[in-house]
């Protein structure tokens, strides 16, 4: 604060002349400004006296504090002075006590950044994608939430009791979980659209109907020259005619390139029927679709393909094989395995490594069902439509039902009513409803 305000304070002058000050009695001398002292008096009724004032000085000779010791009692607990002897004594105490609070100082320090350093790491993830970012923020906040849920809960989970660490070891693990996406490609974090890579190839696709289109009106008008109205006509007629079918079929395929909850057989089939449609490029005849676009429309669910599936799953074993290898501090030892574990199948069908019931620790559950909840309820996501809080539920009882995720943690949100208070927090209003599910299975 104010320098001139504060140099008569008896503490500021000890840092300021790293000296040790000894005063007889407080309230007989001019030397300091003693008001804050005395008004402490007469709050409290305390008569404060003797005063020794010593700088605390760290290992590096930096002065961290200071040490203020008033009113030393004699043998027969009568205020007096503090002597030279109590100046040296106090003086080896006072880096004692430097040492101590210079160590919970680093301690905290190393804590602090400990923290914001996975705050950067997905500051980085942001600006891959913003979406996961969004993910991330979402599903560590659910996850606290239901950390905090089961913490104060006296029945089914009465038995868990975390404590403050404890509970800061799983809000790091969900901050960490998703750590590996950033080595993920962008266009499969995101990818909006069956046919998207760096671009959205139907852009291409459509380019290639527009010279099948142009081909069918050359061949038209070279046919129409020099023939009567009547073949005029048919020949019109038929060109139309193509020309509509092609239309449809673009729309189709527009349609088709937007990823699905589940595009069924016949749609594939017909995808397939139109990709053999025949255009001339340079003089050759090609197929409409390529087989990797054919290969990439026909996805049954989602955008993504096999390959790029199993690229974005990835990012799992790279959160582990990244969190693995930290030092972290024995309280927070289980971070790597709480955070990669989040799509792992209690039945031992999930991945990265297929851990199965038991190897699947209840932190590691609570996190799988934040991850599914945030993922499932998501109204921002370019390559999925919202979903309504009510199939959102259902899905995740059918996934516990499966064995997939911990049923009593999916009972415990739906039948608590946490499931509502997770939902007003974090999805918009619109897509919140009614909800009921009859977990007497
Ligand atoms: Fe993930
Ligand atoms: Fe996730």
């Amino acid at each position: 604060s104010d320098g001139s305000k504060n140099s008569n304070m008896v503490a500021v002058v000890s840092v300021l002349e790293d000296s040790i000050i000894n005063i007889v009695d407080v309230y007989n001398t001019d030397r300091f400004d003693f008001s804050g002292t005395k008004s402490f008096d007469k709050k409290t009724g305390y008569r404060s006296e003797s005063m020794l004032v010593i700088p605390l000085k760290n290992h590096e000779d930096a002065i961290i504090g200071v040490l203020q010791l008033i009113n030393k009692k004699n043998q027969y607990s009568k205020i007096t002075t503090f002597s030279t002897f109590d100046e040296s004594i106090t003086k080896a105490l006072a880096s004692e006590a430097a040492v101590a609070l210079t160590k919970q100082q680093l301690i905290d320090d190393l804590e602090h950044l400990l923290e914001s350093f996975l705050h950067s790491i997905n500051i980085a993830i942001e600006k891959k994608s913003k979406y996961t970012a969004g993910h991330i923020e979402k599903m560590v906040s659910i996850t606290e939430m239901i950390t905090d849920a089961i913490n104060s809960d006296k029945t089914v989970f009465k038995n868990k009791n975390y404590s403050d660490p404890e509970l800061k070891e799983i809000k790091m693990a969900a901050l960490m979980h998703d750590v590996g996406k950033i080595s993920t490609p962008e266009y499969v974090v995101d990818k909006a659209t069956k046919l998207q890579t760096i671009y959205d190839r139907i852009e291409t696709v459509k380019m290639r109907g527009e010279i099948r289109k142009r081909d069918l009106e050359i061949a038209y008008l070279k046919k129409s020259n020099n023939v009567d109205k009547e073949t005029e006509k048919v020949l019109f007629s038929n060109y139309m005619t193509t020309i509509e079918k092609i239309d449809k079929e673009l729309s189709f395929l527009e349609e088709a390139n937007k990823g699905s909850e589940f595009f069924n057989d016949r749609n594939i089939e017909k995808v397939k029927e139109i990709a053999k449609a025949q255009i001339m490029i340079d003089g050759i005849g090609q197929n409409w679709i390529s087989n990797d676009e054919l290969m990439n429309l026909t996805v049954q669910k989602g955008t993504l393909n096999d390959e790029e599936r199993q690229i974005i799953n990835k990012h799992a074993m790279v959160s582990l094989e990244m969190l693995k290898p930290l030092p972290f501090p024995k309280k927070y030892a289980r971070i790597p395995e709480i955070a990669a574990a989040h799509h792992e199948h209690i039945d031992g069908s999930g991945y990265p490594l297929g851990l199965k019931g038991d190897a699947l620790s209840f932190e590691a559950r609570i996190l799988a069902v934040a991850d599914i909840f945030e993922a499932l309820t998501a109204s921002d996501r370019p390559y999925k439509k919202a979903k309504k809080l009510s199939e959102s539920m259902k899905i995740l009882y059918f996934m516990a039902l499966d064995n997939h995720i911990d049923r009593d943690i999916v009972k415990f949100i739906y039948e608590s009513g946490l499931y509502l208070e997770i939902a007003r927090k974090i999805i918009p209003e619109k897509y919140i409803d009614e909800c009921s599910i009859d977990f007497e299975y």
